[in-house]
């Protein structure tokens, strides 16, 4: 693949020079044209992705269009003009009209403004660097499918964490209960099309939340089941960070994982592959539209763990550039919370 790209981009320069006469660059062209269609069909292979004929030709024709945009970037990375790199992920077939539309469906809720309030700056000393990982506190990536089930995701990934700073490990919990059991008077989330992190951490500390092999991810909306599973584990309760308070969100990041909102649309962060991501975005609080975990950070960027499985970004995590508006980097400090677990707190039927 990357000695594709390569193949590609010198191709792309050598047509771009204008010093081919017509009829060759036709013939180049549709050479090219030939090396993209491979390209196309290791990367089908790769991701499985299956089409019709007709659907095909027009996955293709996006493709070739993404890839451009991909080559265009790389040439601006090389030249120091961005901070970060893009690629051919599994996104990359999609518009990102198309992307936006089926991922991007998280929406802020500030019913949940009422919670008790990590306000930081208390003087705490915090290391500089942090990565949860280190300490076995990320529980493993995700990908979510074609359902807009980020915001459970993103709350399973900090129950979990929650669930390992007490000691218990390995374990992996339900995003599809979440997903389907948040739904009706009581909550507002709306399975695959949004739902809000507080609410699951309300939902899982009210009536528990099943392990994952008990009631399995199959991305899209069903009835609720979790009186059919058996082992459960409930939380006590919730803390918001205070919005756009840089300080108590990195205190609070030094110990715990953060689910969070951002504004995740454009092309850039459809196909992010590594390093900072600086892309300029709208981070006001009504542009957010994902929920992602934080799980660590340096001195110039936020470490965070999307639900898009390996493949994107660096295997399935994004560097969020750490810059000095009080929204933070696409709005990332403008919903900020995580669970508590109390050892001893579960129950296991
Ligand atoms: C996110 O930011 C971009 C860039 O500023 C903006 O075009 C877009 O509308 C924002 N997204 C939303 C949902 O507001
Ligand atoms: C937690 O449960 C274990 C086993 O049931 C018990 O031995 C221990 O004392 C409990 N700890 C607390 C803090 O209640």
């Amino acid at each position: 693949m990357q000695k594709g790209l390569l193949t590609i981009l010198a191709i792309t320069i050598l047509a771009g020079t204008g010093l081919l006469m017509n009829s060759q660059s036709q013939e180049q062209n549709s050479f090219l044209e030939d090396k993209l269609m491979k390209e196309y069909q290791i990367w089908q292979q790769e991701h499985g992705k299956r089409y019709s004929q007709f659907e095909n030709t027009f996955r293709f024709g996006i493709f070739k269009k993404n890839y451009d945009y991909v080559i265009n970037h790389q040439k601006r990375f090389e030249a120091g003009l961005e901070t970060y790199e893009l690629g051919m992920n599994s996104l990359a077939d999609l518009s990102v009209e198309e992307f936006e539309g089926i991922y991007l469906k998280w929406r802020y809720n500030n019913k949940q403004q009422s919670n008790e309030i990590f306000e930081g700056g208390k003087g705490i000393q915090i290391p500089e660097f942090v990565d949860l990982r280190n300490d076995g506190l990320v529980s493993a990536v995700q990908n979510q499918g074609n359902c807009g089930s980020c915001w459970a995701f993103s709350a399973v990934g900090s129950l979990e964490s929650a669930l390992r700073q007490s000691g218990v490990q390995n374990v992996e919990l339900s995003e599809q209960e979440l997903n389907d059991c948040t739904k009706g008077q009581e909550y507002d989330s709306d399975g695959c099309n949004g739902g809000f992190m507080f609410e699951a951490f309300e939902y899982a500390s009210k009536n528990g939340i099943a392990i994952k092999s008990e009631y399995t991810y199959v991305a899209q909306d069903q009835e609720c089941q979790s009186k059919k599973t058996k082992t459960r584990f409930t939380f006590n309760g919730y803390i918001r960070v205070e919005s756009l308070n840089s300080q108590a969100y990195l205190e609070a990041a030094s110990q715990h994982a953060l689910s969070v909102g951002i504004n995740a649309s454009g092309i850039n962060f459809q196909l992010y592959r590594k390093g900072i991501f600086s892309s300029k975005c709208d981070g006001k609080v009504e542009s957010l539209n994902h929920a992602i975990l934080n799980v660590g950070y340096a001195p110039d960027y936020y470490l965070l763990k999307n639900s898009w499985g390996l493949s994107w970004g660096e295997a399935g995590f994004i560097r969020f550039a750490r810059i000095t508006d009080k929204v933070g980097q696409c709005g990332v400090h403008q919903d900020v919370t995580y669970p508590i677990y109390k050892k001893n707190s579960s129950i296991i039927q």
